[in-house]
């Protein structure tokens, strides 16, 4: 029997539960292995990854679903057993990214375009066989003087829609990830100028996605928060969660089950506190959580510095970034 995508999109952000985005390219793990001065092997990537999934107490209790790398949706853990099985026996859903990159975009320069959608039909259904159940596909924007152009937001939102349309069409739930950069160059640009720009690329993403016939019960929705540029001043926490859930109320409509932010370059402690300080203020009518990559992973990735005898700190790390998130998931973190 094939699962209903609104059942899955629904499971996918279950109350005090979120996504861990684990989907790094080989080019984005071997930066974060730089950090600790680990060699990125296949190997040394599999049990990475391995420590992750087999937190248990994390995943059981705050983990619905995990996006993967396509060598990751393939790889067996050490004893044999596929990743894919592991996250599964925790409750968790299985996901994979399908995007190819962001590449230059041609006559936009300083802009990019998400490759990928080649093949895109015949990919899905393999990775539907290898377990998937949900996918993903990041399009990039970034703010500098004079840009985002509309050439630009207007391709990436048309290729987000196309792949979202492909997934649906093969029982998987498309993540849309428009990602508003905040540490994009220069990042000095202001909150103001990032909600703008988050409203204008997600009125546009939902204007293609309703004219690719994409059914917006079967997705979710990752964004980034309305925040400072990197190198700008800081917002309060109560501006950032403010000014977020009010560009997102008005360009995101209700039948859309549930937004899962990225951290982007947020501090830990900042993609916690922003969260919950939305949940714990506002009343909204998706589900509103968290599908962090760095922010869930980072203090689990030193701990762990490659080493075998550390896999239970690593594991305690991750677990405890897992733990903080899922209680502002539901508006309940405290300092
Ligand atoms: P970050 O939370 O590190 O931004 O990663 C999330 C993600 O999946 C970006 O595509």
């Amino acid at each position: 029997m094939t699962e209903r995508l609104e059942d899955i999109a629904i499971a996918m952000v279950a109350e005090g539960k979120g996504l861990l985005a684990a989907d790094e390219s080989s080019g984005t793990i071997k930066k974060r292995f730089d950090t600790i001065g680990l060699a990125s092997t296949e190997e040394n990537r599999r049990d990475y990854r391995e420590m992750l999934f087999r937190s248990e107490d994390a995943m059981k209790n705050y983990i619905s679903g995990v996006i993967l790398y396509d060598e990751t949706i393939r790889q067996n853990a050490a004893d044999g057993t596929p990743l894919t099985e592991i996250i599964k026996q925790t409750g968790g859903i299985p996901g994979i990214k399908v995007d190819a990159g962001a590449k230059p975009l041609a006559g936009f320069p300083g802009e990019t375009i998400t490759e990928g959608l080649d093949g895109l039909r015949e990919r899905l259904a393999e990775y539907y066989g290898l377990g998937a159940r949900f996918a993903k596909w990041r399009g990039v924007i970034s703010i500098s003087d004079g840009l985002p152009s509309w050439g630009a937001v207007k391709q990436n939102a048309q290729a987000l829609a196309r792949y979202a349309a492909l997934c649906q069409e093969a029982n998987i739930v498309p993540i849309v990830e428009p990602e508003v950069l905040m540490d994009g160059k220069p990042g000095d640009h202001s909150i103001d100028r990032c909600y703008e720009v988050t409203e204008w690329v997600l009125k546009t993403v939902f204007a293609e996605l309703y004219d690719a016939r994409v059914v917006l019960e079967g997705m979710i929705l990752k964004p980034n928060m309305v925040i400072d540029g990197k190198n700008a001043r800081k917002a309060s926490v109560e501006e950032v969660a403010e000014k977020t859930v009010r560009c997102l109320k008005s360009t995101v409509p209700a039948t859309v089950p549930g937004i899962a932010f990225l951290s982007g370059g947020q501090s830990d402690e900042e993609a916690t506190a922003h969260l919950s300080a939305m949940n714990a203020a506002f009343d909204m009518p998706w589900k509103l959580t968290f599908s962090y990559g760095r922010a869930l992973q980072a203090a689990a990735l030193k701990a762990w510095g490659g080493k075998p005898e550390n896999v239970a700190a690593g594991q305690r790390a991750f677990a405890h970034r897992a733990r903080m998130n899922a209680l502002a998931a539901t508006g309940g973190w405290k300092e």
